[in-house]
């Protein structure tokens, strides 16, 4: 990646924005959020105010908690202001390769109420390459006897940008015998051809030297050239010639390295050592040479590597056969990788609110959970539940979303702590499976009165008691936590008469101790009640 003079600034491409927007929210809120930006931002550009578009607003971000649930962080919100920040390097050649649309999707989250936002972020090429050939010189042997009409296909030249600023069109220099055409590889890579326009004539001229120009559409347009020598050879040579143009295979996803994949063969009508034709890959991905390997003497292809369905999902093969005295022959072959269920579904949790306070009605949303299977078809298809029998349920939320919830009211000083288990299923056959475990602590409410014991005492006092000597203990417990089960005791009632009582007992508000505060007299008082709490 070159950085270019003509980066787009901020100002200037937010312009464009604003208008695309305002459209987006005339009428309701959309499922989905979309921003465009150029690629190679600063870090902490302005994308867009993300609090506004979705319609908070800014004095309530402290207690919705606005953030941004992605794989990859390439963006954050700001907790003041809700603008959506840009938090890393975007280089859209990186991200995207030589997809056409570019979008990094991603989900905003927003609590109390939890809602779930798609957000759509549309990432524009900047020219910042320019196209480049593989080689300075290309070099290129034709027989004196070739017809005019007869083609020669080129390497390409590569530029790793997108649309109008990726390669557009070749040129070759002037010259009397040949002209250059465009021409396209089944996955739709282009390259450039020479065309012979009038015989070679080796007596005349044995060297043509051609200089090849391929140009991108940016603004101003960046290009980059290529000398191609041509050398005529004697008109006796015969080039060799491929059983067939284009050949066509399937592979499973799953086949192993070394695994055979085709044999191509050219022929060549010479005689001796001059029939005697090499192989070599021609025009074509660097991914190919990755993945392939190519026997350059047997024509044989074998694998080189494990396939990802989901990275690539088809080849383009070009061969070229030369025969000893370098005449050449293209053909094709066309790869196509089937899928297997070869990728477990991920669990992945989005938001946990836990602590959880015990007195939180049935229904509280606890966790968000995102399910994701790289696979396609039914081996990317997901389906969640939870594990074993559980005071929980998940329900679909949105697509690939589940908020796990309490399905009953919890208890505190029954079960103080969960670890619950989620578990996602693909539909593949056989289906692959994965879980997590949350562990979710459950917070005290004051939700227990303290007990005591007994529900009622009986104390037998001696006439004549010491004064101020404990004659009972009381006691009750509460299963709260801290504060909340902390248990006090008082009198609240008493068949004695208010001014009298307290000059006969006490209670420890702390220990529950009862206290005698006067001798007793069995003759004048033989038994009273007190109610305590
Ligand atoms: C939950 O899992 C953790 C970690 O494995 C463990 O330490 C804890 O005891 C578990 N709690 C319960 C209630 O099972």
């Amino acid at each position: 990646m070159r950085l270019s003079a003509e980066r787009s600034s901020a100002g200037r491409w937010r312009q464009v924005l604003l208008p695309f927007l305002l459209s987006l929210f005339r009428g309701a809120l959309p499922d989905q959020i979309r921003y465009s930006i150029p690629e190679e931002l600063a870090k902490n550009s302005v994308v867009g105010n993300l609090a506004k578009d979705l319609g908070l607003r800014v004095r309530d971000l402290p207690a919705r908690k606005l953030r941004v649930s992605a794989e990859k962080d390439y963006f954050t919100v700001d907790p003041d202001s809700g603008d959506l920040l840009v938090s890393d390097r975007i280089d859209r050649e990186q991200i995207c390769g030589k997809k056409p649309l570019c979008i990094l999707d991603f989900d905003a989250v927003a609590e109390k109420p939890l809602n779930i936002f798609h957000v759509a972020v549309v990432v524009q090429d900047i020219n910042d390459n320019m196209p480049l050939f593989k080689q300075s010189k290309i070099d290129l042997k034709i027989g004196e006897s070739t017809k005019p009409g007869k083609t020669f296909p080129l390497d390409p030249a590569l530029d790793s940008d997108a649309g109008p600023n990726s390669l557009q069109r070749y040129h070759l220099n002037d010259n009397e015998y040949f002209d250059l055409t465009e021409k396209q590889t089944p996955d739709g890579r282009k390259y450039p051809e020479l065309i012979l326009k009038h015989s070679l004539d080796r007596e005349e001229k044995i060297f043509h030297q051609l200089v090849l120009t391929a140009v991108d559409g940016g603004d101003p347009p960046q290009s980059g050239t290529t000398q191609i020598q041509i050398q005529v050879t004697d008109a006796n040579d015969n080039p060799p010639v491929f059983s067939q143009d284009v050949y066509r295979v399937s592979l499973r996803e799953g086949v192993p390295p070394g695994f055979p994949v085709l044999q191509v063969t050219a022929t060549d009508q010479d005689e001796g050592i001059n029939a005697e034709v090499t192989y070599s890959f021609h025009n074509v991905d660097e991914q190919v040479e990755q993945f392939f390997n190519l026997d350059e003497t047997t024509g044989e292809i074998t694998t080189k590597d494990h396939f990802d369905f989901e990275m690539v999902n088809s080849y383009t093969l070009g061969i070229e056969a030369k025969d000893p005295g370098d005449l050449a022959a293209h053909c094709s072959i066309q790869v196509e990788i089937l899928d297997e269920n070869d990728c477990a579904p991920e669990v992945i949790v989005a938001s946990v609110f836990t602590p959880l306070p015990e007195d939180s009605p049935p229904g509280t949303v606890i966790a968000l959970i995102k399910t994701r299977d790289r696979d396609s078809g039914e081996n990317g298809e997901v389906y969640c539940g939870l594990l074993g029998k559980t005071e929980f349920t998940l329900k679909s939320y949105s697509k690939n979303y589940y908020k796990l919830v309490t399905d009953r009211t919890l208890d505190r000083e029954q079960t103080p702590e969960y670890n619950v288990t989620i578990t996602a299923t693909d539909r593949g056959k056989p289906p692959l499976s994965s879980s997590t475990t949350i562990t979710l602590r459950v917070t005290d409410v004051n939700d227990n009165a303290p007990v005591f014991q007994q529900p009622a005492y009986l104390v037998h006092v001696p006439e004549n008691n010491p004064p101020r000597a404990s004659i009972a203990q009381v006691s009750a417990s509460d299963p709260d936590l801290g504060p909340n089960g902390q248990v006090s005791y008082s009198i609240v009632a008493s068949d004695l008469e208010p001014r009298a009582l307290s000059s006969y007992v006490s209670v420890s508000a702390h220990s529950g101790v009862v206290f005698a505060q006067r001798a007793f007299d069995h003759e004048q008082l033989r038994a009273f009640e007190l109610t305590l709490q």
